[in-house]
């Protein structure tokens, strides 16, 4: 892998995707960074590794929706890896306004595997990078393996469960060398906040009311990023093409406890609220997101066992690293609350 061409790394995983390559990991190849810059995607996240590594790091502004400017970069960069990662993010947006989520996530897939194609053999390895929001629901006990059925309830997940078979596909008909992993909930530095975690470390440390869906006992299956990121570097590095790898962090928690639990920490890190009660006196039930899956659980025995990976952090380390870095790294925090980061991405890009 020489030239290696990023889909999204101006978003939450991407970001910290390319600054786990360049800076922790034995890549020695060109990463070519392609982002439509959407409200999720930032490149100041990235400014410092623009400097530091600006012989191996190159950012594009395109749109994976609009093949001819794919092209472009596929050429003109040589690239021989794809580690796809752009896509619409959020299951709330998903529910309001489904389209970009279908061109996104599913065109835009279709764009980067059909670029892969025309080149022949040139593309050692396409990574695609997807969610256990696939497999829809674990109502009654039991572990997502990579066996499970697909079973997708949102648009989001519905749209990312055609991008997996599209891949697949173009695996099984067009011999593509690719690899799928298939990830539970992320949380860490440089996330969004409209996802759960950072938007409640946010609101609780400005006092406002931290919104808990339906009865708040929906259970995810954390995964600290920089556990996700070792796993994909894993996995384009050792696994075998065709297959797909279940990455997840063995953290499954309700969405209650996790809130209460960055209250606490809260409270403790930086002291009670302004009329000294708990934080957890913000937390309000609110009405449940539509089609809102119970439990998500990932059995990663397969990608443990067969490519020796292990995550490191628990979620109480992880969550700790996190309330930290946001606390931190406020000038990134407010520039991203108060949309100055689009008004720098206008000026810089246009
Ligand atoms: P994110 O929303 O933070 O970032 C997405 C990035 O993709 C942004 O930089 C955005 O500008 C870019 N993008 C969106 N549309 C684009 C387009 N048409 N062309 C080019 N770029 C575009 O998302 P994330 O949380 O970093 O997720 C990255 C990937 O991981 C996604 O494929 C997502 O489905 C998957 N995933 C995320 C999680 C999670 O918990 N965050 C868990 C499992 C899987
Ligand atoms: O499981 C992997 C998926 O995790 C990824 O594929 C998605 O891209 C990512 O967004 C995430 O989806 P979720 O819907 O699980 O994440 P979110 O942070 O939106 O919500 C986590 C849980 O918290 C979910 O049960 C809904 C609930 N929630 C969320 C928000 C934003 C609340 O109760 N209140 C909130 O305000």
């Amino acid at each position: 892998m020489k030239n290696l061409l990023i889909t999204g790394g101006a978003g939450f995983i991407g970001v910290n995707f390319i600054r786990y390559l360049l800076e922790e990991s034995d890549f020695e190849g060109r990463i070519i960074n392609v982002d439509k810059l959407t409200y999720a995607g930032n490149p100041e996240s990235l400014c410092d590794i623009e400097e530091s590594y600006e012989d191996r790091y190159f950012f594009v502004k395109a749109d994976i929706s609009d093949k001819d400017s794919l092209s472009v970069v596929f050429d003109k960069f040589e690239i021989d890896a794809i580690c796809h990662f752009a896509a619409e993010s959020h299951v709330d947006r998903s529910i309001a306004s489904p389209i970009e989520f279908i061109r996104t996530n599913i065109l835009g897939t279709y764009n980067l595997l059909e670029l892969s194609r025309e080149r022949g053999g040139r593309i050692r390895l396409f990574h695609h990078i997807s969610t256990d929001e696939v497999f829809g629901s674990l109502e009654d006990g039991g572990y997502f393996t990579e066996s499970t059925h697909y079973s997708p309830n949102s648009p989001y997940s519905a749209s990312k469960a055609s991008s997996d078979h599209l891949v697949r596909a173009y695996n099984k008909t067009f011999d593509l060398p690719i690899t799928i992993s298939n990830c539970s909930n992320n949380y860490g530095p440089f996330q969004f906040p409209e996802k759960l975690i950072p938007l409640m470390i946010l609101n609780a440390l400005e006092d406002t009311a931290l919104p808990i869906y339906g009865d708040g006992l929906n259970i995810r299956d954390w995964l600290y990023v920089r556990d996700h990121c070792t796993a994909i570097w894993t996995i384009m590095q050792k696994g075998r093409i065709g297959e797909t790898y279940n990455i997840g962090g063995r953290n499954e928690t309700q969405n209650i406890k996790v809130v209460e639990m960055i209250c606490d920490y809260l409270d403790v890190i930086v002291g009670k609220r302004p009329n000294r009660e708990s934080r957890r006196g913000l937390i309000t039930f609110v009405a449940d997101r539509p089609g809102h899956d119970r439990r998500y659980a990932i059995d990663s025995n397969k990608i443990c066992s067969q490519l020796g990976w292990m995550p490191v952090e628990s979620f109480e380390t992880g969550l700790l690293k996190t309330i930290k870095w946001y606390l931190e790294n406020d000038a990134w925090v407010n520039n991203v609350r108060s949309g100055e980061y689009l008004t720098w991405i206008k000026e810089h890009y246009g």
